[in-house]
């Protein structure tokens, strides 16, 4: 009888460890994080097809909903959003397709987790809330974290952003972990032309040194124009982007978003279904033709899913638009 009631009790207290950082646990810990803590309203994912956007083949990243918010020329939904928004990555200005299977974090598919205001809140708050949930909620260690700002541009016609370097150091981050980068990582744009800004990225140091980008902070405040100007937008607003599947990679203490909870299933199937192929090795670090297979193999498995979900068919989107 207590033998029994040990290992109910083992088992409880494992698979709550493995509620605590599941996927899901992870995406609703900063879904109401911003909602309940900081007053955002949470708003569903807009589909991977875009909405009256010719400029990108599939929705790419959280703001695409919101570009006409930022443009001003719809209404904001309200001041503060927090969203989880289904993004693929195949074409136009960010495209990871040749990345995919390479590594153990590039995806045609994934979700990004977002806050954003809508001329409400600007750098600081930006930076304390990313900053506190971090630390406070996702329990990492500030030791473990590594910040980047935008040193300025003189095409684009910007200066250095010491007020976000300030921002940094006055929530005490170490002066060895806040590095400035150019326009190529710290100049965030959506495609060729649209909504734009500078961007603050928080990256997590890896035991082997490397680092893994987790968070990055927009502060929209320009437009790309046709004419390759950048002009600045009469209100600024806020967009973050935190990759769910890198996020729940660190916070399951696995070596790559392939050992997660959100693509594991995925594996186990392909092997299953893999006559006479060796097993998936379950190291990112594996270039086996192999491996690299498996990864792509499910990788693309989510990104079709996610398309066919939507309505997207192989017919319905032209060549050169995409993959299909
Ligand atoms: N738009 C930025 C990105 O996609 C932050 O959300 O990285």
């Amino acid at each position: 009888m207590l033998r029994l009631q040990v290992l109910k009790s083992r088992t409880r207290n494992f698979s709550q460890r493995r509620l605590k950082s599941s996927s899901s646990f992870i995406r609703n810990t900063f879904i109401d994080y911003f909602k309940d803590n900081h007053g955002h309203k949470h708003i569903k994912s807009s589909s991977v097809v875009p909405l009256c956007d010719p400029t990108v083949p599939f929705v790419n990243a959280g703001m695409n909903q919101f570009k006409g918010v930022f443009l001003g020329v719809v209404d904001a939904p309200c001041s503060r959003a927090v969203n989880s928004q289904k993004c693929i990555r195949v074409g136009g200005k960010h495209n990871d397709l040749d990345l995919v299977g390479m590594d153990g974090h590039h995806h045609t598919f994934f979700e990004m987790l977002g806050n954003w205001s809508f001329g409400d809140y600007y750098k600081k708050e930006a930076c304390q809330m990313a900053w506190n949930l971090l630390l406070g909620p996702y329990k990492l260690k500030p030791e473990n974290l590594l910040v980047t700002y935008f040193e300025g541009d003189a095409i684009i016609g910007l200066q250095e952003d010491r007020e976000c370097r300030d921002i940094w150091k006055e929530i005490g981050v170490q002066s060895s972990h806040i590095k400035a980068h150019g326009a190529r990582d710290n100049f965030w744009e959506m495609g060729l032309t649209g909504p734009c800004g500078p961007c603050t990225e928080i990256h997590y140091i890896n035991p082997d040194g490397s680092l893994t980008e987790i968070w990055n902070i927009v502060f929209i405040q320009c437009n790309r124009e046709a004419d390759g100007s950048v002009t600045a937008l009469r209100r600024q607003h806020v967009d973050t982007g935190m990759g769910l599947e890198r996020m729940t990679a660190l916070l399951q203490g696995v070596p790559s978003n392939y050992d997660t909870d959100l693509f594991r299933p995925l594996i186990n199937v392909i092997e299953k279904n893999s006559k006479g192929v060796s097993p998936y090795s379950a190291s990112y670090k594996s270039d086996a033709a192999v491996d690299r297979a498996y990864r792509r193999l499910a990788d693309h498995a989510r990104m079709i899913g996610a398309c066919l979900a939507d309505g997207v068919f192989p017919s319905s989107r032209s060549v050169g638009n995409g993959p299909f």
